[in-house]
């Protein structure tokens, strides 16, 4: 079936969630990052996916933000950091991180060929909004759908619903696309044909679907029709 509409997950995805523990440490004032920020920007993610996995299964659900605080938390702790300042700085870096540099001429080389697109992410919908607003991508995404309108992070199948239900189209002519191989292999179990996104060469999920394309950044997402 060919793809009328295209996917995208957004943090890992879209957006580089190193970016902001990366930038604060090359600030001065945050100088106690310059060393640690790789092992503080992996430990907030791990931390921050493992609470959404964990208040999915428990229905105990709240949005995304007080998850990326709450993984953000852990991560310093963990580095036996307690300065607000640098908490409040990682945060805002948060708000505004950099999308990987194909994103732009991907996106309207999907619009230029009358594709729908999306964002459907656990971000909730000022996280989201704030995000494409930074890179500047607006104008190239056709919606941005936020699971905070059915209460439960991915990768509960209500989720990937929410493509069928705001664009009105078939699961098999949906392109998701995703860095993360969780998430992949949840919208491939779902029905979606999927990509995933390896930017680390890391091995393929061995959960219950896999995806069919594995590629290595954004670029050649035009060329999968
Ligand atoms: C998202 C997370 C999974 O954007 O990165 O949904």
């Amino acid at each position: 079936m060919p793809i009328t509409t295209y996917v995208f997950d957004a943090y890992g995805t879209l957006f580089d969630v190193n970016a902001a523990a990366q930038a604060a440490a090359a600030e001065p004032e945050h100088a106690v990052l310059r060393d640690i920020w790789p092992k503080l920007a992996f430990d907030w993610r791990r931390k921050q996916l493992e609470y959404t996995w964990l208040r999915a299964v428990a229905d105990r659900h709240c949005d995304f933000w007080a998850v990326t605080e709450d993984g953000l938390d852990w991560a310093l702790a963990a580095q036996g950091l307690d300065d607000p300042a640098t908490r409040t700085r990682l945060l805002e870096l948060y708000r505004e991180l950099a999308a990987y540099p194909e994103v732009p001429a991907m996106l309207a080389a999907l619009k230029a060929a009358g594709k729908q697109t999306a964002i459907l992410s656990n971000g909730s919908p000022a996280m989201l909004a704030a995000a494409v607003a930074s890179a500047g991508i607006g104008q190239q995404l056709d919606a941005l759908l936020s699971v905070e309108s059915v209460g439960v992070f991915k990768p509960h199948a209500k989720v990937y619903d929410m493509v069928e239900v705001h664009f009105g189209c078939a699961r098999g002519e949906v392109l998701f696309v995703s860095s993360n191989g969780w998430d992949a292999a949840g919208a491939a179990g779902y029905g979606f044909q999927t990509a995933w996104v390896n930017r680390a060469g890391d091995p393929v999920d061995n959960l219950y679907a896999r995806p069919q394309h594995i590629l290595p950044d954004l670029t050649t997402i035009p060329e999968i029709t």
